[in-house]
């Protein structure tokens, strides 16, 4: 049985895939992250690319890729690399998209994809060559779990990459509760990123600070959505329209502000047990 919470957070993201197909937001989205897919993360294509060289991908691999929403970037990582591919996420919306696009690809016999939690995923033990995912962290309350089942289905020696969105250290009370108003749902976090890994087992290989990255992709999206206004305003109506403008106004405000952290860790599981 799922809380409110998670059954709020499913609908809300199934709304956006279905949206994000839309060919004015396909549009969008290929001229701010350079991919087509329906992505909802910050990865660029740039950096999925950059996360195959560091997942050391190839026809050898099998990666799983958890919070995989329309497929974005683990498709586009399978295509390129001829990895093995499972894709997992909550809502199945998102994970119909990414059926379809299985087929358009050619991807068929090397993609599976499951409808399941990042906290208990329905694998064995040491399943898995490599694991990614993009801003799901922020996306879930459970984060240690789901690092510590990660671990669980990763093989020794397997390299997990991920990004994650957090807020800036050391803000002041006011600064830190406009952060939880305007980040992910879950960016807010008892422990940080690196005793998160620490306490589940993981090796950290590299911490790399993307907030100038994640600063100009969301101001070059509220750009995008500026010059797209009337074609939006026809697909969501005009009100909702101006909503979706506001807050995303405000959440740009925020990362400019420097209200948020985004950060892409290179793990590896050391130990076979
Ligand atoms: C920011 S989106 C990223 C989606 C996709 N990878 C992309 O880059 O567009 C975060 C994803 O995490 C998923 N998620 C949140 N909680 C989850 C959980 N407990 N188990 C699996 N996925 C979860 C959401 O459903 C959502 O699709």
């Amino acid at each position: 049985m799922r809380t409110v919470d998670e059954q709020t957070l499913i609908e809300d993201f199934s709304a956006q895939y279905e949206h994000l197909q839309n060919p004015v937001a396909r549009e969008i989205e290929r001229n701010v992250c350079g991919c087509d897919y329906g992505g909802t993360s910050w990865t660029t294509r740039a950096e999925a690319d950059w996360i195959c060289d560091l997942l050391q991908l190839n026809s050898d691999r099998r990666l799983l890729e958890v919070g995989a929403g329309c497929g974005w970037p683990g498709l586009y990582m399978a295509r390129k690399t001829g990895c093995e591919l499972m894709l997992v996420d909550l809502p199945l919306e998102g994970l119909r998209i990414a059926a379809r696009r299985v087929i358009d690809d050619g991807l068929e016999g090397r993609c599976r994809l499951v409808v399941a939690d990042a906290v208990a995923l329905p694998f064995g033990n040491q399943e898995f060559d490599a694991i990614s995912h993009s801003d799901v962290l922020c996306c879930l309350d459970k984060k240690l779990n789901a690092l510590q089942d990660c671990h669980r289905v990763m093989r020794a020696g397997g390299i997990m990459v991920f990004t994650v969105i957090s807020i800036a250290p050391g803000l002041p009370t006011k600064d830190h509760n406009h952060a939880i108003e305007f980040g992910p749902p879950y960016v807010d976090s008892a422990s940080d990123y690196s005793a998160m890994l620490s306490r589940s087992g993981w090796a950290i290989g590299d911490a790399v600070d993307l907030t100038a990255e994640y600063a100009s992709t969301s101001n070059r999206y509220l750009r995008q959505l500026e010059s797209h206004r009337s074609e939006l305003k026809d697909l969501l109506g005009g009100e909702e329209f101006r909503a979706q403008l506001t807050r995303m106004r405000s959440k740009v405000a925020a990362i400019d502000q420097g209200l948020f952290r985004r950060e892409l860790y290179l793990t590896k599981r050391t130990h076979p047990d």
